[in-house]
C-alpha cells in the first residue's frame, strides 16, 4: 500500500484535508518559482533519487528542479543505460541506490504497483511518479492544483476527462483525488478503452461528445496510450480525432470559460490539435510550470521536517 505520510504511491489514501494542505503549500512554492533568486534551502542535505524505469520529461526534470529549488541534491537514474541491461532486478536496483544514501525515492515504472512494492521494502519514503495504467498521483495533484487556481475551487465543478480512460493512471489518480471534493465527474471515450466496471468510482458515462463538454469547467484530454495496448483497441485515429477529439470547430459546443487540459505529451490532430494546444483555452503549459510547485511541496511535505511558515519566510 505504502504508508500514508511516509510515501505518496497512491491519491486513495489522502484525506481531503491532506491534498488542501499540499495544494496550499504548493501556492507557496509557486511565489518562490516567481522570486528573481528561485531558491530556499529547507532541504538542504537532502538527496532526493529520481528512479526512472520508464520514459519522462516532464515529472523527471520537475521532480529534479523542484528538489534543486529546496536546496536537494539529485541522483537521476534511467533504466536505459543501467546494469538493468545485465539483469539487475528492480529491488537489487533499488537497494544500491538506496546505499548511497537518499532520503527519498522518486520512482516511475512500467508495472503497476511497483512503486507500492518499493515502498514496503525500503526505509525512506517514496513517490509514484507514475505505474503502469495504475497511477499518477503527483500528476493528479497539480491537474487538481491548476482546476483550483483558474476556477478558485474544486467544489461545485463538473470536470470531463476524455480519451483513453482505461489505460490513463493519470484518469485513476484525477478521479480519486477529486471525489475528495464536491466536483461531478464525467467520462467520455470509446468503449473498448472505458473502464469494465466503474462501479468503484462516482462518475458519470457520457454517451456524445456534446454531452460531455457542454457544461465541463475543465476538460482533462488523455492521451491515446497505444505502447498499453495489448490490442489496437481505437482501429482508425482519423475517427478517433473526430468522434473524441478537439478542435477548433468544437469549441462552440464548451462553455465559454472551460479550460482545456492535457497532462502530455499530446498527440498533435489526435486528442488536440496544435491550435488548441497553443490556445487561449489551453491551461497545458501552466500544468507543467504548476507541476513544478506541486512537487516542491510533495518532497517538503515528506522530508521537509518543518513549518509552513519556515518557506515564506525564508
Ligand atoms: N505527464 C507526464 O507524466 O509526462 P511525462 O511522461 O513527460 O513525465
Amino acid at each position: 500500500m505504502g504508508v500514508p505520510g511516509k510515501d505518496l504511491v497512491s491519491l486513495g489514501p489522502l484525506s481531503r484535508e491532506d491534498v488542501e494542505e499540499i495544494l496550499d503549500l504548493a501556492t507557496e512554492m509557486k511565489k518562490i518559482m516567481q522570486r528573481p533568486v528561485k531558491k530556499v534551502p529547507v532541504l538542504r542535505g537532502k538527496v532526493i533519487a529520481n528512479l526512472f524505469f520508464e520514459p519522462s520529461t516532464r515529472t523527471r526534470t520537475s521532480f529534479d528542479l523542484a528538489a534543486k529549488y529546496l536546496g536537494a541534491d539529485t541522483i537521476n537514474f534511467s533504466a536505459s543505460g543501467s546494469s538493468i541491461s545485465k539483469g539487475e532486478t528492480l529491488l537489487d536496483t533499488v537497494k544500491n541506490i538506496l546505499a548511497m544514501g537518499p532520503d527519498a525515492i522518486v520512482m516511475r515504472h512500467k508495472s503497476s504497483g511497483a512503486p507500492f512494492f518499493i515502498a514496503e521494502r525500503v526505509p525512506v519514503p517514496v513517490v509514484n511518479a507514475g505505474d503502469g495504467i495504475n497511477e499518477h498521483p503527483s500528476q493528479g495533484l497539480l491537474n487538481l492544483f491548476t482546476i483550483r487556481e483558474y476556477k478558485g475551487t474544486l467544489d461545485g465543478l463538473k470536470i470531463t476527462i476524455m480519451g483513453d480512460i482505461s489505460h490513463s493512471r493519470v484518469a485513476r489518480s484525477d478521479i480519486l483525488g477529486l471525489s475528495k471534493f464536491d466536483t461531478e465527474i464525467t467520462l467520455f471515450g470509446p468503449r473498448t478503452v472505458m473502464f469494465h466496471d466503474v462501479s468503484p468510482y462516482k462518475v458519470k458515462i457520457a454517451k456524445t461528445l456534446e454531452e460531455a463538454v457542454k457544461d465541463a469547467d475543465a476538460l482533462m484530454m488523455l492521451r491515446i496510450q497505444r505502447e498499453r495496448q495489448a490490442a489496437l483497441l481505437i482501429p482508425s485515429i482519423r475517427e478517433y480525432a473526430r468522434f473524441y477529439g478537439l478542435s477548433h470547430r468544437k469549441l462552440d459546443m464548451l462553455k465559454s470559460d472551460a479550460i482545456i487540459m492535457h497532462p502530455g505529451p499530446v498527440n498533435w490532430e489526435v486528442e488536440l490539435t496544435q491550435e488548441l494546444v497553443y490556445g487561449d483555452r489551453s491551461v497545458i503549459f501552466n500544468q507543467v510550470t504548476n507541476g513544478v510547485a506541486v512537487r516542491m511541496a510533495i518532497l517538503y511535505t515528506l522530508i521537509g521536517e518543518g513549518k509552513y511558515e519556515e518557506i515564506s519566510s525564508s
